[in-house]
Order: C-alpha cells, then sequence, then structure tokens
C-alpha cells in the first residue's frame, strides 16, 4: 500500500516521500481502517517541521533525559513518533479489520472518521487506529466533510464551552478570523449568543465573516507593522464601548497575543491554541494582574485526556447539536492525490484559502 513518509523535519515539502509499505496489522481494540480522505491540518505541519519535538523538549517532564524521544504527557504517555513517520492527523474511511475487542469488532464494515497520530497517521492507503477514536459517520455527512469533522470541531467546541465557559451577552475577540477553526467559534458563538469580534489578515475576508455571523471584523490590511498593535486596541475599544472582551481566543502569537491581552476586561480569559506566525510574544505582568484575568494554554489531545466517560459524552452530545445546525461545516479548497504530496502542502500553506486542503485515496 501507498503511504506518505517524513523521513528527516524540514520546511521542505519536496521531502517527503510516497513510499510502499506492508499492510498494518491491528492489535486488541485497534482497527484497520482503508482511507477515503484526510485533511491536512496545520498541526501536521508542526509534526512535519519539527515544531511539536522542539516544543515538547522544553517542557520539564521531558528535561530528565533530553536523547531520550520527548512524550506528550509526563507520565511518559503519547510519546513524539520517532522518523520515519507516517503523518496525518484525521480523516474518513471505512473499517476492513479488527484486532478484537467488543468495540473494534462493532465497527467492522463501518464508515468512520477517525484521529490518528503517533505511532502512525493517516497519510497512508490502510491505517490503525483505536477503537475509540473512530467516530462511526451518519449518512448525511458526506465523505469530505467526515474527514474534518474531529480535531476543529471537538477544540473549537471544548474550547468555547468547556475551558472558556462562555456566557451569552458576553464579548469574544479571536485572531485567525478566516480560518476553519474561527469560523466555527463564530456560528456557535451566534448560536450561543455571544458576540465576536474577529481579526483578520485582509479585506476580502470581512463579508464572508459577516455573513456567518460575525459582530465585528478587524482587518489588518491596511495596517503597517508599527500600527497593528494601536489598530485593534482601538476597534476593540470602540466595539466595547471601553470596557474590553471577556474572553480571548489566539492562535497566531507574537505581536497579535500582545496587541489582544490588554483587550481582556476584569477577570477575562485569554486561551492560546496556536502559534501561526511562530514569534515570540512579550508578556506584561501587569496586563493580567489589574484585570485579574487569566492566561490558558489549550491542546486538544491532552485537554481531553483529562475528560472522564461520562464528560466525554456530554461533549460529544453537544458538539453533535452544533454540527446538526451547521456550525461545523468547512468548505473544501481543492483535493490531491497522495502523489502530488508536495503540492497539496503548498497548496495548505497558501495564505488566503478559502477552506481545507484534502488528500485522497483511490
Ligand atoms: N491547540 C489545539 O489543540 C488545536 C486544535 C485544532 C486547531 N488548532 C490550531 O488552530 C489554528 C487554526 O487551524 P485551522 O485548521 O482552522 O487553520 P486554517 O483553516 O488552515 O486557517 C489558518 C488561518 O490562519 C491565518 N494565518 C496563518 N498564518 C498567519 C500569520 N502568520 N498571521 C496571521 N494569520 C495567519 C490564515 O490567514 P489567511 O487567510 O490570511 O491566509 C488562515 O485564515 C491553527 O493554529 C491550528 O494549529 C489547535
Amino acid at each position: 500500500m501507498k503511504a506518505i513518509q517524513l523521513n528527516q523535519f524540514t520546511d521542505n515539502f519536496n521531502e517527503l516521500e510516497l513510499v510502499e509499505k506492508q499492510m498494518p496489522t491491528p492489535g486488541k481494540g485497534q482497527v484497520l481502517v482503508k482511507m477515503f480522505y484526510s485533511a491536512i491540518n496545520p498541526s501536521d505541519l508542526n509534526y512535519i517541521r519539527g515544531d511539536y519535538q522542539v516544543a515538547l523538549k522544553r517542557l520539564i517532564w521531558n528535561r530528565a533525559n533530553q536523547d531520550h524521544t520527548p512524550s506528550f504527557q509526563p507520565n511518559g504517555h503519547h510519546p513524539h513518533p520517532e522518523l520515519p513517520y507516517i503523518p496525518g492527523g484525521e480523516g474518513v474511511g471505512m473499517v476492513v479489520g479488527s484486532g478484537g475487542g467488543i468495540l473494534a469488532n462493532r465497527l467492522q464494515g463501518k464508515r468512520v472518521s477517525v484521529s490518528a497520530g503517533p505511532p502512525m497517521g493517516t497519510w497512508q492507503e490502510y491505517t490503525i487506529v483505536d477503537a475509540k477514536k473512530a467516530v462511526v459517520v451518519p449518512q448525511t455527512i458526506d465523505d469530505q466533510q467526515a474527514a474534518m469533522l474531529l480535531i476543529n470541531p471537538l477544540s473549537s467546541y471544548g474550547m468555547l464551552t468547556d475551558v472558556l465557559n462562555v456566557k451569552k451577552g458576553r464579548w469574544l475577540l479571536q485572531s485567525g478570523g478566516a480560518s476553519a477553526l474561527a469560523k466555527m467559534v463564530i456560528r456557535m458563538s451566534a448560536q450561543l449568543g455571544v458576540k465576536t469580534i474577529n481579526i483578520v489578515r485582509r479585506d476580502a475576508q470581512i463579508a464572508g465573516l459577516r455573513e456567518i455571523g460575525a459582530d465585528v471584523v478587524i482587518s489588518l490590511q491596511q495596517c503597517s507593522d508599527d500600527s497593528v498593535v494601536a489598530h485593534i486596541q482601538q476597534q476593540v475599544h470602540q466595539a466595547t464601548a471601553g470596557k474590553g472582551v471577556d474572553y480571548a481566543l489566539d492562535c497566531i502569537g507574537g505581536q497579535i497575543l500582545e496587541a489582544m491581552l490588554p483587550c481582556l476586561t476584569i477577570q477575562g480569559q485569554m486561551l492560546l491554541y496556536g502559534t501561526l506566525a511562530k514569534a515570540d510574544a512579550q508578556v506584561f505582568s501587569r496586563d493580567l494582574m489589574m484585570p485579574c484575568a487569566k492566561i490558558h494554554g489549550f491542546f486538544a489531545g491532552n485537554w481531553l485526556a483529562q475528560k472522564s466517560l461520562f464528560e466525554k459524552i456530554r461533549l460529544m452530545r453537544g458538539m453533535k447539536k452544533m454540527a446538526l445546525s451547521g456550525c461545523f461545516n468547512t468548505p473544501v479548497e481543492s483535493v490531491y492525490a497522495l502523489e502530488d504530496i508536495s503540492e497539496a502542502l503548498t497548496a495548505a500553506t497558501t495564505s488566503g484559502k478559502s477552506g481545507k486542503v484534502l488528500l485522497k485515496f483511490c
């Protein structure tokens, strides 16, 4: 079977290799999935460039032995993958084999959305996933939407309703406002009665976001580097009548994070969940102290791992309601064959795209 293999961390997408591999065999509690589509997400690029590896090595629990593969959790669970690695965090396919166990056996022959990851991803014709990470897809959801059903919907829903626990009538400021995830936040916020202020890079994105329910859109297109912070803060001041926002979601970092932090009102909360600008930010302690504000980090895998079975069921029920009302619908920008992985990755990282780039397996 064909697979996309990462042999070394790289920024050069031509270095990913299309290889022939043995079909993997599922162990107990796992299923073998024949893949149909897989999404290309920013998190896949973090694996490819080695960003997660660098980030994990900084953490105290990975300091003891710098020669060991760093781990996503302090107890050594979920180690970062060793190279060579087959990337791909999610996708959709058909369960064609089971390694045994009640759940895995019950999934046989079912179309499932999967979230995968170390030790192997979804960018291969057949993959293995833990049966608990395979969700049966209702008939009403087509294959392409099913390929994007887990990572962004779960993260956006979890951040809004669980971590921030947003309340009706409050203001939420978010960066990366035109991203697939941010659009989910806009739609869900509109349903929950939360008003959103959305920061984007281009004027052309304003109308589309207003259409799906954004209250305010701040475009930085006309700003010079020196005027970004003042522009964001002046617009937030105006929109909230000088009060500031109750919640802030940042996936960019750097100057944007620095601009957003002083926009928090009393007991405001900021949640950091992405680093798209790849730039450090300076945090002034008193921006948090004076408003008694909080700053949190979010990483979906580790957040979900803290949840009990009961809490997970409750989250799934809430997400289902949002899914049925169209909150998670994501346009597809383009679809590529595995052979064209380099072009697919270039398309996925091209600025101004209007939807997700998918890999198709045939
Ligand atoms: N922490 C977690 O567990 C978790 C889970 C899911 C997603 N995420 C994060 O959520 C973010 C959005 O994911 P997605 O799948 O929705 O992404 P996406 O659809 O690919 O959209 C990315 C957006 O970010 C903007 N962007 C990229 N680089 C930027 C920069 N340097 N400055 C300003 N804007 C920039 C792009 O703007 P243009 O439109 O102008 O190109 C685009 O609108 C990513 O950072 C991802 O890693 C985190």
